[in-house]
């Protein structure tokens, strides 16, 4: 198992280039399940969860190619299985995401149930209740979603709750159905509309994707097509953090400012001063940083994604912090990882109280998610002495080679085998 060396104190300087959104390219993978013709993905990032979707849609009899580092193409003509094994959705609960378009395409899907992670149960009850709208027949047995269909049929659904992946299966399954499908109370990250956009491309009829009320009209098939996925701005996100924390001057490219202004506000606030290109940040890191109060939301709020990175940065600001997290109920998993090197991080319920400043010093320590991860690894730039941390498999599911990009900007950092 791979660890990560970090000496920190290094200050950073230099250009990262944000790759594809992992959370983009796994719903777009998944909708070539819904056409019998060859979907091109272009800007697709070389990160673990790609790989996993690539061996789950095999097992679905979708022929998955690389003609390229950075392309995908996707085609199945015929769907071999309608099964999705537990080997693989426990390692990637996104595998949700064959459900609304198998159904769609074949009238049957038999998903095994995400089961939990380490930041929640990440049940699945508001896409099996809109499936069930639509007119499947929905069972939860043996720790499976087995849905059928004698053909899915537009109607009317409200979401109890925001869920993302729950609003791009919908949308996947509702392309295909007969009639009008009016989705509210919707996601509205930049991952949703990017989907809509390809299954439009692919010749669905989706309007409002992006708004909290989305309007589907059914059509008989969709087409295959070429898409190019939008950048990833939590992998911006995270960099922005690493040079806000200990940067001198930093420059993100290939990302999207415009998905990114409540993480934007949020740094500018805690001191940091950005240049916003359309395709480009530059950023000074900020001295002194500054104490403020952080709640995650839905898009366009603060993203759950980016809570544990932000807090880093919260433990070396001056004064006293409130980070709420209000979409999982447990995702502090990283504070006494970060209490342990050092911070002053007091939990009450859905809020971390974070104090500051406090000097961080390397230690071994162990990630437990993706963005846990990220976290600890910002920790180790900016600690004294060396950190190792464990489980690093964690970060490859989202990040791509994340060692390399730091080191391209000036941070020792090394990966150990
Ligand atoms: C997506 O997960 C992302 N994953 C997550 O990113 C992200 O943290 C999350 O959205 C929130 O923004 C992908 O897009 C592949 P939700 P998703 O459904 O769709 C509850 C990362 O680090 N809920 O919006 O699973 C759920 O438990 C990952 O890249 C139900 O109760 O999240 C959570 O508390 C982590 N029942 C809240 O809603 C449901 O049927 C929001 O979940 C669905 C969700």
């Amino acid at each position: 198992m791979d660890k990560i060396r970090i000496v920190g104190g290094r200050k950073l300087a230099g250009r990262v280039e944000i790759g594809g959104a992992k959370n983009a390219v796994l719903p777009a993978m998944a909708a070539s399940l819904l056409t019998d013709e060859t979907l091109v993905l272009n800007n697709v990032p070389a990160v673990w969860d790609v790989g996993t979707m690539r061996r789950l849609l095999a097992e679905l009899g979708v022929r998955v190619e690389q003609p390229s580092r950075r392309s995908l193409s996707l085609s199945s003509p015929s769907v071999r299985s309608f099964e999705a094994p537990y080997e693989l959705v426990k390692t990637m609960r996104a595998s949700v995401l064959v459900l609304g378009p198998l159904l769609a395409r074949r009238g049957r899907a038999r998903v095994s149930l995400p089961g939990g992670c380490s930041i929640g149960a990440r049940p699945i009850d508001f896409h099996v209740a809109a499936l069930e709208k639509l007119g499947a027949e929905v069972r939860l047995e043996h720790g499976f979603v087995e849905a059928v269909t004698d053909g899915l049929r537009g109607t009317e659904i409200y979401f109890d709750n925001v869920t993302v992946t729950g609003t791009e299966n919908i949308l996947m399954a509702a392309s295909l159905a007969r009639g009008v499908t009016l989705l509210q109370n919707c996601a509205q990250e930049p991952e949703v509309i990017d989907l809509a956009e390809l299954l439009n491309r692919m010749g669905a009829r989706i309007e409002g994707a992006g708004t909290r009320t989305i309007r589907v009209e059914g059509v008989e098939r969709l087409q295959g097509t070429e898409h190019s996925v939008i950048p990833d701005r939590i992998e911006a996100g995270t960099y922005l953090t690493a040079a806000a924390l200990i940067g001198e001057e930093i420059e993100i490219s290939h990302c999207l400012p415009s998905h990114m202004t409540a993480m934007v506000d949020k740094l500018e606030e805690l001191g940091s001063r950005m240049e916003l290109g359309e395709t480009s940040i530059r950023i000074a890191g900020a001295d002194p940083i500054r104490a403020a109060n952080l709640r995650t939301l839905p898009h366009p709020g603060f993203p759950t994604d980016m809570q544990a990175q932000l807090m880093v940065l919260l433990t070396q600001a001056d004064g006293t912090s409130l980070v709420t997290e209000t979409i999982f109920e447990n995702r502090f998993m990283h504070v006494s990882e970060l209490n342990r090197m050092g911070a002053n991080i007091q939990l009450d319920g859905h809020t971390a109280v974070v104090k500051g400043p406090t000097r961080l010093s390397g230690a071994k320590v162990m990630a437990t998610d993706l963005r846990a991860s990220a976290c600890l690894v910002l920790a180790g730039l900016v600690a004294e002495g060396t950190t190792f941390i464990d489980r690093v498999y964690h970060l490859d599911r989202g990040y791509e080679h994340i060692e390399e990009k730091l080191a391209g900007i000036g941070a020792d950092i090394e990966r150990l085998k």
